[in-house]
């Protein structure tokens, strides 16, 4: 065995040797990003090994400089290590997602949950003893049991269940509601759902509330899709039919039921096990899932109905749980700025901090927050679909054979698609590489014009040859074609302009928050990325395309998935779900649209940075 340690990080350990870097690496949990899946084409794993190594390999004398051999750089997915060795993983070679904020504060909760359980070992009635079964229970649970709510159906299996068990049950409390008495130590005992409602996909995750592990997850993807991809397509099919509204929420509510339904299958329980949940989503997810008129959010001055905390039985929410469970939805913000918001505030943390911090999601919209250090500010733009593939010519969802990473080596073009296989399409990180590269190699100026035929005499061949068409049909070719020129994947002149909007609105308004609170750009200590967003992107290539103040890449991290995690810490705990509602409170919306110099600043922002 040799010892391998990891700086600055410190990770260290006893590990086989004749493996890479990168695979003591993922044994260590060190986070090193290796956009080429480690096969040794990207040239972006670069570490620092002073000893311990075998000699380079081809692939490291190929995309490595001798200067940068000579003083230690090697490939982490290529180096073998033999004997003990100190590595040094530079910034750039982190990944982003390395550590994620969400899941930290997930695990370090503590347990206050709604449902809760006791163990009761009763009296046995007697001639002398002839108190009510119901009366007997609540003494047990030392509640007068006149002031013990006790669900029906409950009630109505208490006789059969106490005396079935001797009168040594288990009693599940949801709130102050008895909701159900159980054998002693049935397993699983008390059950709880996350749900995160996004515009495209569903996820439930099953919680036992005893001990807040996460049971099970299941996944869909959102079936409302079917009356439009985008909220504003969704708002107007509830306008056109009377049936609208009530579709939109059967279609959810139903996917919700089939979600749980495939969720306790997995661990081998029953609906009935589970006696609450809580949701997010955006607020029109959330008006959907609640049948509460969406139709306000889509029009000045966007109003959404309400923006509190809601709390419903099971029943009045549709949902197929324990007749006595309840559901909680997280309180929203503003007609664009929802639960999903309300997640990255609440496992972030990013109130508490003492410096400026700025904390950023983008899907279909972005929202954008700025905590001052005495001010919370939170902000939505229109970002489009951009940067999740949507308008963009060649653009896909991150999936199978999607283009996640594109470098820019030795004056040419590489690339990495999700499974290693054929590209057919480019995902949101894939585009923001791109954008970097066209910028880095020439190809595209400051004001997103692709280079020209005179100006492209100038870049490197291997870029130039890249380039073809007229004006505004101009395209660089990321992937050449089969024979045919079949399986081609381009970007065009018209994919930079759409990046150069979105990016124009999500930069807007970090301006006008900043504005708004009083401090520059520059006094932002860290940046906090959430949703798959924050996981996947390339740091340097958002900060390369002027989305992000300009800040080291080392005091940008992920969130992950926030929105999830907000509706996981609000089950777990009482406490968070109070804390939640805080900060809904607390934060103030700031309206971009109505603001001129949002504008002035949209169209500031559009430039690329030299
Ligand atoms: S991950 Fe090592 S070269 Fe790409």
């Amino acid at each position: 065995m040799i010892t391998v340690t990891f700086k600055p990080g410190g990770e260290s350990g006893r590990v086989e040797p004749g493996q890479t870097v990168l695979e003591v690496a993922h044994e260590l949990d060190v986070p090193i990003t290796a956009p080429c899946g480690g096969r040794g084409r990207c040239g972006r794993c670069r570490v620092i090994v002073a000893n311990g190594c075998e000699e380079p390999t081809q692939a490291e004398r190929d995309l490595l400089t001798g200067e940068e051999l000579r003083n230690g750089f090697r490939l982490a997915c290529e180096a073998v290590l033999m004997g003990d060795a100190q590595i040094i993983v530079p910034s750039d070679s982190r990944t982003v997602g390395g550590k994620i904020l969400s899941e930290d504060t997930w695990r370090h909760l503590e347990l206050s949950p709604n449902v809760t359980s006791r163990c009761l070992e009763l009296p046995e009635p007697s001639l002398a003893d002839q108190r009510s079964d119901a009366e007997r229970v609540a003494d047990g649970l030392g509640v007068p049991v006149a002031d013990l709510h006790i669900d029906h159906a409950a009630l109505a299996e208490m006789p059969g269940v106490l005396r079935a068990n001797k009168f040594a049950v288990t009693a599940v409390m949801v709130g102050d509601t008895l909701a159900a008495v159980r054998a002693p130590h049935t397993e699983p005992c008390c059950l709880g759902a996350a749900v995160d409602i996004g515009t495209t996909t569903v996820v439930a995750y099953l919680v036992d509330l005893r001990s807040g592990e996460r049971l099970a997850t299941a996944s869909d993807l959102n079936p409302q899709a079917r009356h439009g991809h985008d909220l504003i397509s969704r708002i107007e099919y509830v306008e056109s039919t009377t049936t609208g509204l009530d579709d939109m929420r059967r279609l959810i509510v139903d996917l919700i039921n089939r979600l749980l339904g495939e969720a306790v299958a997995q661990v081998d329980a029953r609906r009935r096990d589970i006696y609450e949940l809580t949701v997010v989503g955006n607020t029109c997810m959330h008006h959907l899932f609640l049948g509460l008129d969406p139709r306000n959010l889509a029009r000045a001055p966007y109003i959404p109905v309400t923006t509190q905390p809601m709390v419903l039985s099971a029943e009045e929410a549709g949902l197929a749980i324990n007749r006595a469970g309840s559901v909680y939805c997280l309180p929203v913000i503003a007609g664009f700025v929802g639960a999903d918001t309300v997640g990255v505030l609440l496992v972030s943390r990013m109130t508490e901090r003492e410096r400026p911090t700025l904390a950023i999601d983008i899907g279909t919209n972005g929202e954008v927050m700025l905590w001052s250090g005495e001010r919370l500010l939170v902000a939505s733009c229109a970002a489009g679909p951009a940067f999740e593939g949507g308008e963009i010519s060649n653009g896909v969802r991150a999936a199978n054979g999607a283009i996640e990473r594109v470098w820019l080596r030795n004056g040419t073009i590489g690339y990495a698609t999700i499974g290693g296989v054929r590209p057919n399409g480019i995902c949101g990180s894939g585009i923001f590489d791109i954008v970097a590269a066209l910028l880095d190699s020439g190809a595209a100026d400051s004001g997103g014009r692709l280079a020209d035929a005179s100006a492209a005499e100038k870049l490197a061949e291997g870029i130039a040859s890249r380039l073809r068409g007229e004006g505004s049909t101009r395209e660089f070719v990321v992937a050449p074609g089969g024979d045919n020129g079949s399986g081609e994947i381009v970007f065009t002149q018209k994919d930079v302009r759409e990046v150069q909007l979105a990016k124009g609105a999500v930069r807007a308004a970090v301006e006008l928050l900043c504005a708004e609170a009083g401090i520059g750009t520059d006094e932002i200590d860290e940046i906090l990325l959430a949703g798959a967003f924050g996981n996947y992107i390339d740091r340097r290539s958002a900060l390369r395309m002027g989305l992000l103040p300009d800040l080291p890449p080392e005091r940008i991290q992920g969130v992950g998935n926030a929105a999830g995690a907000g509706a996981l810490a609000a089950l777990v705990s009482t406490a968070q779900r109070r804390y939640a509602a805080e900060l809904a409170r607390r934060a103030e919306h700031i309206e971009l649209m109505a603001n001129p110099r949002f504008q002035m600043a949209f169209a500031d922002s559009m430039i690329f940075p030299d």
